[in-house]
């Protein structure tokens, strides 16, 4: 069978790599925020209706997690009402919902490492996680066709991200280093595996809600540590304190995810964090180190 899919926020760095892994197997329809917007009900249904998608992907979200805290009107719109169109419109046309939630639905105060599974009681600390909660909820309200994906920590080629945002940090003051927080535990995770996980997941019709990030942990300093090493990149990065850098929003100190039901169903394809961390910078290194030294001319 052809599948279609119709994928969402198509020029998020999520929604980049699902299209490129989908692509090359189904008919995909990835449309960014400007071509289609979650939150014109009317405009997405047309599209929807003409394309008429087995599955929708939903990849768009408001993902600033400090702004969330300000701009909270726009924060809810894009991650509550947006998520709750898209599950209307696919309970109406009879096809299934894919929506991508975050870590950030925990409040982080298990101890390190004990993890978080998917029916572990949410219990966000911040807007965004409060908000990605009651996306899920309204998805779970409007239909029984879904499955919800938590992930965290993403990193790809497309868009600003961590390791991006640290190389182009560095590169602005060799010497003196950078300074990075180490007493947040999660899982740093590869948009391009969480692609070929999603498109397990549709393959074996998975329902309800998974967790999916990569195996292992660390911190975000460690994160950092381990790449500049490995590849020899000659900057340096500074261990601090969460209450060193001080962020509008207080992150989870703890977001261990366990891909627990993707285990029990035996469609568990997350790698070690370590390992995806080294093919991501083997595959694209040079575009990295070029475009972080090109931002600071
Ligand atoms: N990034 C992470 O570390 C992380 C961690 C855990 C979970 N997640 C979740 O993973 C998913 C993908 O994240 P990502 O990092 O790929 O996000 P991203 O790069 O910020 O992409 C989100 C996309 O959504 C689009 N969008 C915003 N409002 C929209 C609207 N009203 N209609 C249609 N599109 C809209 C944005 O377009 P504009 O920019 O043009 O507005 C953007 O292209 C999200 O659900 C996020 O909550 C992310």
């Amino acid at each position: 069978m052809n599948m279609k899919i119709l994928i969402t926020g198509g020029n998020g760095q999520l929604a980049f790599d699902c299209n490129e892994v989908l692509k090359k197997k189904y008919e995909v329809l990835s449309h960014s925020h400007k071509e289609m917007d979650i939150l014109d009900f009317g405009q997405t249904e047309r599209i929807i209706n003409i394309f008429k998608p087995d599955t929708i992907l939903n990849c768009a979200a408001y993902t600033k997690v400090d702004a969330c805290e300000t701009e909270k009107d726009l924060a809810w719109k894009v991650n509550v009402i947006g998520p709750k169109n898209l599950a209307e419109i696919s309970e109406k046309l009879g096809c299934k919902i894919i929506h991508i939630s975050t870590d950030y639905v925990f409040s982080g105060k298990k101890p390190t490492p004990e993890y978080y599974v998917e029916d572990d009681s949410p219990d966000p600390l911040t807007y965004y996680g409060n908000t990605k909660l009651e996306g899920e909820l309204a998805i779970q309200k409007a239909t029984n066709s879904y499955a919800i994906i938590r992930t965290a920590w993403l990193y790809g080629i497309r868009s600003n991200n961590f390791l991006k945002t640290i190389l182009k940090l560095c590169s602005k003051n060799p010497p003196k280093g950078v300074k990075v927080v180490n007493d947040q535990f999660g899982s740093i995770t590869w948009t391009f595996k969480l692609a070929l996980q999603i498109k397990k997941i549709i393959e074996t019709d998975g329902q309800g809600t998974y967790h999916a990030t990569s195996e292992g942990y660390s911190t975000w300093f460690e994160a950092a540590e381990y790449f500049l090493k490995k590849f020899a990149i000659p900057y340096k990065v500074i261990p601090c304190s969460t209450k060193e850098y001080p962020t509008q929003a207080r992150r989870p100190a703890n977001s261990i995810l366990e891909n627990k039901r993707l285990k029990q169903e035996g469609i568990n394809l997350m790698n070690h964090w370590e390992n995806d961390l080294e093919q991501f910078f083997s595959k694209f290194r040079e575009r990295l180190i070029r475009d972080a030294t090109e931002a600071n001319r």
